[in-house]
Order: structure tokens, then C-alpha cells, then sequence
């Protein structure tokens, strides 16, 4: 099996079809990442070269089945609570007093975390809320996590975690949001109850968006450079007017002037941006040629 070689056509082939289904740019430094991980779907299917598996993958009775799994191969789902501590305390400290100040009329609040993988990041930012805002009962807080993985967002609904994602989880909150089951960590009902997964393409727009909070983190370096302006188009058009885009640790827009000149976006502090109260991020496609430009 070791001595199967990935040709440079198939890997060619392999990263159409994910680009086709995610949007994601597979470098072609990826080759050898690539085969070695594709060798473990080999065996798991006793096939003997890359293209039987092609042959699979291009079989639409079986392709759905193992799409999954293919595409498990070239995502990564990292994820875990509380991933980036300083931000949640900006989440805690500034922008949950900022948006009950805002919303102090409607009483309504709404949170996207697109690209949620498992759910950890969704399931954080509400610990957030409700331990910050005081009355919290009377309150309408809808927190939604979404991926084009519907393998991550069973699991995500699960809100079965192991000690991995609960490591920066402190032991008095880890008592107060889970329930422990021998090894694992299940997000208590109360909590689950506010957040809801669903499946979506960040190259698609969000349905019924107008989000006051979007996560946007690590995620973005998988794309190149336009399929980053098209997902942040489509990411930016989902804001409310006045709300906030949170990105991941290597901020994507400030480091790219493609982006940071063509997206009309309010800078607030490192990783974090605002959609201006009036007026709406540029088209689509004037963003297209900019990157030609
Ligand atoms: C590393 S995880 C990020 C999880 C979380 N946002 C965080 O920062 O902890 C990246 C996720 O992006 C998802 N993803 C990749 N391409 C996507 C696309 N086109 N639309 C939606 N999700 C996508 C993958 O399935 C994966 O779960």
C-alpha cells in the first residue's frame, strides 16, 4: 500500500472535486498530505490505487456515502471552548454591555458561528450570555452554528465533548454548563436549547441573516484569495447594520489589502469589525475585479 503513488493528475482531480464541494484551495504542496491520508480510505475500502477510489468518488451511488469522509480527509475540525481567551473576554467585557444597550428595546439578539465545526464556539459565546446579560429570562437569544459538514453538526447537536474541547473550560463553569458522562462533557439542555445547527455553504448567503455577531475564525486561510472575498462578501452581507464580524488569529482582512480595501467594514480592535450603521459592504462583483486587478 506505501508504495502507492499519487500521481500529479489524480491529486489534480482530487482538489476539483473539493473545490467543487467546499470552495477550499488545495495547494499542490499538499500532494504527499494528501496521499498519505488517502491511503487510510484505501485500505478502509480495500481498493488498491487512487483511482479505483476516483472511480468511487465519481459513482453517484456510492459518492454521497463517501463524500464525507473524503472531505474529512482535507478539513480540518479543530475546535474547543473558550479557543482564543482574550477575545472572549472582549465578548464578555465590551461587546454583550454594548449589543443590551443596543437591543435594549427589542430584546432580541442574534449570533451566527459560521463554519462551527463540532460547536464549540457556538456553545461558548452562549455560556457568554448567559452569564452576562442580568436578565437574561427576558430575553429572545438565538445562537446559530452552521458547516458544510453534516458529520460535525450531529455532533455538534450531540453537545458531547472530551477533555480535549473542555480544557480552558475552568472547573466551577465546567460544574455549571455540562453534565459529565465517564469521559465526556454533555452541554446541559438549558444551554442547548439557545443554540441550533444547520447546514450551510459560506459560499452561499445566509437565509433570513442579520446577525448581530458573526464568528468567522480559521476557516478563511483554506480559501484563495477570491473565494475569501466572495465568503466575506456573503459573511458581511449577513450582519445587521451596526453588527459585529469576528475573525481568526491571523486576521485575514487587515493583512490583505484586497480585502481590507474592498470591504466596507468599520475596524474595532485586532480580529474584530463592524458593519457601519448605514450602508452596505461593495458588490460582489466589483470585489471580483479587484482581485483580477
Ligand atoms: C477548523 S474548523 C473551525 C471551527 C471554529 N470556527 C473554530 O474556530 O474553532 C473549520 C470548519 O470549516 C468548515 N468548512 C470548510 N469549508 C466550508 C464551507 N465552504 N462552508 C462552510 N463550512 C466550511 C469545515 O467543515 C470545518 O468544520
Amino acid at each position: 500500500m506505501e508504495s502507492v503513488k499519487l500521481t500529479e493528475k489524480e491529486f489534480a482531480t482530487f482538489a476539483k472535486i473539493v473545490r467543487e464541494r467546499t470552495g477550499i484551495h488545495l495547494e499542490a504542496r499538499k500532494l504527499s498530505m494528501l496521499s498519505n491520508r488517502l491511503r487510510r480510505r484505501l485500505r478502509a475500502l480495500k481498493l488498491s490505487t487512487f483511482a479505483e477510489y476516483l472511480h468511487v468518488l465519481r459513482d453517484r451511488r456510492v459518492c454521497e456515502e463517501e463524500l464525507p469522509h473524503f472531505l474529512s480527509v482535507v478539513t480540518t475540525n479543530e475546535t474547543y471552548f473558550f479557543r482564543n481567551e482574550k477575545l472572549w473576554d472582549y465578548i464578555r467585557n465590551d461587546w454583550i454591555p454594548y449589543i443590551v444597550e443596543h437591543r435594549k428595546r427589542a430584546k432580541a439578539i442574534r449570533v451566527w458561528s459560521a463554519a462551527s465545526s463540532t460547536g464549540a464556539e457556538a456553545y461558548t459565546v452562549a455560556i457568554c450570555l448567559r452569564e452576562a446579560i442580568p436578565d437574561f429570562a427576558s430575553w429572545r437569544v438565538q445562537v446559530i452554528g452552521s458547516d458544510i459538514s453534516r458529520r460535525v453538526l450531529e455532533a455538534a447537536s450531540e453537545g458531547e465533548y472530551d477533555e480535549y474541547a473542555v480544557a480552558k473550560v475552568p472547573q466551577l463553569r465546567r460544574k455549571r454548563w455540562f453534565d459529565a458522562e465517564g469521559e465526556k462533557y454533555r452541554v446541559k439542555d438549558e444551554l442547548r436549547k439557545m443554540v441550533s445547527f444547520k447546514f450551510h455553504d459560506l459560499r452561499e448567503p445566509f437565509p433570513n441573516a442579520n446577525f448581530d455577531l458573526v464568528f468567522l475564525r480559521n476557516v478563511l486561510m483554506y480559501f484563495d484569495l477570491s473565494m475569501k472575498l466572495h465568503v466575506l462578501q456573503r459573511v458581511v452581507g449577513a450582519l445587521a447594520p451596526g453588527g459585529h464580524l469576528i475573525v481568526g488569529d491571523v486576521d485575514p482582512i487587515r493583512h490583505t489589502p484586497e480585502l481590507n480595501t474592498n470591504l466596507t467594514l468599520d475596524y474595532v480592535g485586532p480580529n474584530i469589525y463592524r458593519n457601519p450603521k448605514a450602508g452596505r459592504a461593495k458588490g460582489i462583483a466589483s470585489l471580483a475585479e479587484a482581485v483580477k486587478a
